[in-house]
C-alpha cells in the first residue's frame, strides 16, 4: 500500500480539522490529496483556526472552509456536505474531539456533520502521549473502532511538547495513502475492523514483536460453580486483564487460544476462544490445547472449591440452615506446570495482603518461571492494574497503567524470559 499512490478520481471527501498543532500538516494532506484529483472540502472546528487558516485551506482547495453551523441560509450545510463525501477524514482529530465522536455529540459543524454521514469516517488521532493512554480516551477509541470507525495512527515519536511517545499524527503522504486506499477499495477500512482493538500506527509499532507465530495459552475471568439448577458460587473477576493479554499477545504476532470463564466482553479478534464456566470444564478445555502450547498464561480466577453434589433442582427454602459441602478443585496451573514437556508457564496471584510473601510461596509452590502479583482490592473489576514479577532474577514492578499497557509490558518481560530459556 505504501509503494504507490493509485488516483482515486472523481471522490469527494470532506477533511475535518481540529484544534491541535499537527492542524500545520492538514494543509499538506488536503494538498496531496487534491493532486490525486480529489475534490477536497475542509471543515474546521473554530478551535483549529487557531492553528491554521481557513483562507490557507481554501487556497489549496479551492472551496470556501466550513466552520459555522449558521453560515448557510438553512443551517443545513452539515447535511449537504456529509451527502456529498465519500469519506470524511479528521486529521487532527483533537482528544476532546474524539470523545466528541464517541458520545455522538453534535455541538459544532463539524461534529453535526460527522453525525450526520452516512460514509465512512476515518480518524487520524494526534495528541500528547498521557491523553493518548489516558483510561477515557482508549475507551473512546474502542468505542469509536466498535462504531466501525477507522483509526488511522497514531504513531510513537517526539511531541510538540518535547516528549515522546504515542500519539503523534501520521505524516500527510501516509495519511493521503490511507485515504486514497479506502476510497479506491477499503483496504485501510477493512484492515482495520479486522483488528479493531488496534489502530494502525500501533500496529506497525508492535509488528517487530518477539512473539510472532508464538502460540500462547491462556485462561481468563471467573469460574461459576453451581449450587443448584439456579444458583452458584463464582467471584468478582472481571476478565478484563486477561483478555488485554490476549489483545496484547495477538498484536505481539502469537498465536492465541482464550479458554474464557463467563465476562461480558468482547474477544479480541483473532483469538480463538473457548467459552467455559465450571473449573472442570475450563480444566479440559486446558488439557485439550496444552500440547500445542509454547507458553500458558493462568489469568483466571479459578474457584478453589466446588460444591460436592450439586442439585438438579432448585433447592427450596426452609428454615432449617442450609450446609454446602466444598471440595476442591484440581489446580490448573499446577497441573501445566507439571507436565513433561511443560510450556513456559505464567501465573497470576490476586492478594489480599502481604503480596511478596505470598507470591514468592506460590511462585515455589507451582514451580512457575514468572509470577505475576497484584492486589485483589485494586485490580478485580478495575480497568488500571499494578503488577509486581517474580522470577528467578528477583522482582520487578509493572507500574499501575490501563490494563493493556500492564499486559503488553508483561508480554515483553514473559517474551524475553522465554526465548532466553529456549
Ligand atoms: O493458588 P492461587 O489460586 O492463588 O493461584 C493463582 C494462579 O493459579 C492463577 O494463575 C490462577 O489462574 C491459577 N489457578 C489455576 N487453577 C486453580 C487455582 C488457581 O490454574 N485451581
Amino acid at each position: 500500500m505504501r509503494a504507490t499512490m493509485k488516483h482515486a478520481k472523481s471522490k469527494r471527501i470532506v477533511l475535518g480539522i481540529t484544534g491541535g498543532i499537527a492542524a500545520y500538516k492538514a494543509a499538506e494532506l488536503a494538498r496531496l490529496l487534491v493532486k490525486q484529483g480529489i475534490e477536497v472540502q475542509v471543515a474546521m472546528t473554530e478551535a483549529a483556526t487557531h492553528f491554521i487558516t481557513p483562507a490557507t485551506m481554501q487556497a489549496l482547495t479551492g472551496r470556501p472552509v466550513l466552520i459555522d453551523q449558521w453560515q448557510d441560509d438553512k443551517g443545513m450545510s452539515h447535511i449537504h456536505a456529509s451527502r456529498a463525501a465519500d469519506a470524511i477524514v479528521i486529521a487532527p482529530a483533537t482528544a476532546d474531539f474524539m470523545a466528541k465522536l464517541a458520545t455522538g455529540l453534535a455541538d459544532d459543524l463539524l461534529s453535526t456533520l460527522c453525525l450526520a454521514r452516512d460514509c465512512p469516517l476515518l480518524v487520524a488521532p494526534a495528541m500528547n502521549k498521557q491523553m493518548w493512554s489516558n483510561a477515557a480516551t482508549q475507551r473512546n477509541v474502542q468505542r469509536l473502532l466498535a462504531d466501525g470507525v477507522t483509526l488511522l495512527g497514531p504513531a510513537s515519536g517526539v511531541q510538540a511538547c518535547g516528549e515522546e511517545g504515542m500519539g503523534r499524527m501520521l505524516e500527510p503522504e501516509a495519511l493521503a495513502l490511507d485515504v486514497v486506499a479506502a476510497l479506491q477499495n477499503g483496504t485501510s477500512l477493512q484492515e482495520s475492523s479486522l483488528t479493531p482493538a488496534l489502530s494502525r500506527g500501533e500496529r506497525e509499532q508492535k509488528s517487530t514483536s518477539a512473539l510472532n507465530g508464538i502460540k500462547i495459552l491462556l485462561t481468563a475471568g471467573p469460574t461459576y460453580e453451581a449450587i443448584d439448577a439456579v444458583r452458584g458460587i463464582t467471584n468478582r473477576s472481571s476478565g478484563k486483564m486477561g483478555y488485554a493479554i490476549a489483545q496484547a499477545a495477538l498484536e505481539m504476532g502469537a498465536q492465541v487460544t482464550l479458554v474464557s470463564g463467563p465476562v461480558a466482553l468482547t474477544p479480541p479478534v483473532g483469538a480463538q476462544v473457548v467459552q467455559v464456566s465450571s473449573v472442570a470444564e475450563m480444566f479440559e478445555a486446558v488439557k485439550a490445547h496444552v500440547a500445542q502450547a509454547d507458553i500458558f498464561i493462568g489469568v483466571a480466577a479459578v474457584a478453589d472449591y466446588r460444591v460436592a453434589q450439586p442439585s438438579e433442582q432448585k433447592l427450596k427454602k426452609s428454615d432449617a440452615s442450609l450446609t454446602l459441602e466444598l471440595v476442591p478443585n484440581p489446580d490448573i496451573l499446577a497441573y501445566v506446570g507439571g507436565l513433561p514437556n511443560a510450556p513456559f508457564c505464567v501465573g497470576f496471584a490476586a492478594e489480599s495482603e502481604k503480596l511478596r510473601e505470598h507470591a514468592t510461596e506460590k511462585r515455589k509452590k507451582k514451580n512457575i518461571p514468572l509470577l505475576a502479583a497484584n492486589l485483589a482490592q485494586s485490580a478485580i473489576g478495575s480497568d488500571n492494574n499494578e503488577l509486581v514479577l517474580f522470577d528467578d532474577a528477583g522482582e520487578h514492578l509493572l507500574p499501575r497503567a490501563d490494563k493493556l499497557s500492564v499486559a503488553r509490558a508483561l508480554l515483553q518481560h514473559t517474551a524475553t524470559l522465554y526465548l532466553k530459556g529456549k
